[in-house]
């Protein structure tokens, strides 16, 4: 197995972690058991990530669609999800990795949110791996947001509409200050982007597979980082612009 280029990483990786149902009912077990045999898939690719020297690892957990499952599997990956960042905690801090959340913060259950909070703060200060979860997010809900606090600024006189340019409106994203994902991967076998990441996501390559997430590991990342390392990145110019340039 040839092994990714170190020189030319993806800064920021972004995940949908797709097939955890499936990978459930296929065994004939309960959808919750796809859930969590899914947290160790992100245990194993957040290791993976962090020892590659990734700068951005985003992993959509639950999107502002979700909300629409039945309460139970709502309650349930809520629990999971609380679970998992109180487990992680030491983990994260002694591997210097830096937990951020995006998404409508306010719709978290206040006994999630109060963990997040506290893992938040606790590895703010880490310099290595950052790790941002997508909770009850949705790029239309994020762009829809940041419209409307960039119209309060104008009501109060701060900002005028002449100056609202990209720039701005990327500043009041959730992800505000990271920069856009490199690589965007789907497990599970789905081809599409179901919410996420609609603006940030504009230029990043699409990296789609079958694989359900409970069975993504390492290897698939990797994987998944040589298909990124063959494709060549154009941004709008001409194949030989693009290799004179190298930009990205
Ligand atoms: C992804 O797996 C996890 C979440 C959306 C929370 P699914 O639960 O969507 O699994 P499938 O797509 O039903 O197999
Ligand atoms: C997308 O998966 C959201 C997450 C992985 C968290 P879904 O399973 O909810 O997406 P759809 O409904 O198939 O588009
Ligand atoms: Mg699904």
């Amino acid at each position: 197995m040839p092994k990714p280029d170190i020189a030319a990483l993806p800064r920021h990786i972004a995940i949908i972690m797709d097939g955890n149902g499936r990978w459930a009912e296929q065994q004939g077990k309960p959808r919750i058991m796809g859930h969590r045999a899914g947290v160790e898939s992100v245990q194993d690719i957040v290791r993976a990530a962090r020892e590659l020297g990734i700068g951005v690892l985003t992993l959509y957990a639950f999107s502002t669609e979700n909300w629409k499952r039945p309460p139970l599997e709502v309650q349930a990956l809520m629990g999971l999800l609380k679970t998992f960042l109180e487990s992680e905690l030491t983990t994260m801090v002694r591997n210097n990795v830096s937990l951020r959340c995006i998404g409508q913060k306010d719709r978290i259950p206040q006994e999630v949110r109060k963990v997040m909070d506290r893992v938040i703060q606790e590895t703010a200060g880490n310099t290595g791996l950052i790790l941002n979860l997508a909770l009850s997010y949705g790029g239309r809900s994020e762009i829809t947001q940041a419209v409307q606090a960039i119209a309060r600024k104008c009501v109060d006189g701060v900002l005028s509409p002449e100056t609202i340019d990209q720039a701005v409106l990327e500043q009041h994203l959730y992800t505000a200050g990271l920069p856009d994902p490199d690589l965007l991967i789907r497990t599970g076998g789905e081809t599409r982007l179901s919410n996420f990441l609609l603006w940030q996501a504009s230029y990043a390559e699409l990296y789609f597979t079958e694989i359900l997430w409970p069975d993504f590991r390492k290897q698939d990342l990797l994987t998944a980082i040589l298909d990124f390392q063959k494709r060549q990145r154009r941004f709008g110019k001409t194949g030989k612009q693009a290799e004179q340039t190298h930009d990205h």
